[in-house]
């Protein structure tokens, strides 16, 4: 693995497989009854969330916490970037801490390359802008090996603003490199204006896409990112979009239902069917802590590539 996990072209279908294989050695952990390992004991991980997260970052420092390392979370709201602190030297700030690893989110795409240029750490993206989020896309492919026993050859649908959503752009990467076949689900407004060079399948017909898949991926409508109206109404994209019982049952029998959430139940899922056996939207969260653990293990423990 390269010194930092900016995009998933960093790690290509093998270095993919490699995360996967090792986050099934955390998972067996998990189940011990102390799930914590020494392996990155005296390492400093700090998250650096400029944007709102739940799950992204406790799973991180849970992440992080289950190795033995320390960790720190910075907080824009109470920290000097209220007193007008550029990103630049905040980031140089940490860094003369001695942090070994730097997970970031900002609402900017490239600001994770950014902050791997200005500091000697190690660094994850942890979502940028509309363009990244690579620990999701690595988290729902070791979640479509466990329940499908791989992803190579699977069909999957990806529903919903593909045009705002970061998990779409990684996921679509990681799928795709991995060997299925990805088709892309939405109203021509919350597509990109190009697809030019996406490895997909593009259909504004759900009802006609869902018997034909494994997995069904379904995205938030990312409204803190439309500068303008784009839909008619949350109701109306429901009608058409929305995986409501009914559309639901139009699914295969193995096929299972994918969200990175947070989800708005009731808009792009339906409340009953996000809780059916069929969802692994829970399995995905608890994922999320052994791969983010295989990713921190590549890139801080003894084995991992350090730049001189
Ligand atoms: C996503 C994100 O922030 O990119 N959530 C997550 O990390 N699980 C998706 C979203 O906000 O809709």
């Amino acid at each position: 693995m390269s010194r930092h996990l900016l995009s998933i072209d960093d790690l290509g279908a093998e270095g993919i497989e490699e995360v996967l294989k090792l986050a099934d050695s955390f998972v067996e952990v998990s189940h011990r009854d102390i799930a914590r390992v020494p392996a990155l004991r005296g390492k400093t991980v700090v998250s650096l969330f400029y944007e709102d997260s739940t799950r992204t970052r406790l799973s991180f420092e849970t992440a992080a916490r289950r190795l033995s390392a320390d960790t720190m979370t910075f907080s824009v709201s109470t920290s000097s970037v209220k007193k007008g602190e550029s990103l630049r030297d905040t980031v140089q700030t940490i860094d003369a801490m001695g942090v070994d690893a730097i997970v970031v989110r900002h609402r900017s795409a490239g600001v994770p390359h950014q902050v791997a240029h200005w500091s000697t750490s190690a660094v994850i993206n942890a979502g940028d802008g509309w363009h990244e989020h690579p620990t999701q896309a690595l988290l729902d492919c070791y979640t479509i090996r466990q329940r499908l026993g791989g992803v190579a050859g699977k069909h999957i649908a990806i529903v919903g603003d593909i045009k705002h959503s970061r998990v779409a752009r990684s996921n679509i990467l990681a799928f795709t490199a991995l060997g299925a076949d990805v088709t892309i689900v939405a109203p021509p407004t919350l597509l990109p204006p190009s697809l030019a060079g996406w490895p997909v399948t593009v259909s504004h017909d759900l009802d006609a896409v869902l018997p034909k898949v494994d997995v069904v991926y379904l995205l938030r409508l990312q409204n803190e990112r439309m500068t303008e109206a784009l839909l008619p109404s949350a109701r109306e994209y429901t009608a058409r979009y929305g995986l409501t019982r009914a559309r639901a049952a139009l699914l295969a029998d193995d096929a299972i239902v994918m969200h990175p959430g947070p989800m708005n139940r009731g808009v792009e899922i339906a409340a009953e069917v996000a809780d059916l056996p069929s969802s692994v939207i829970t399995q995905q969260v608890a994922n999320g802590v052994a791969v983010r653990q295989a990713v921190l293990f590549l890139l801080l423990g003894s084995g991992a590539s350090r730049a001189a």
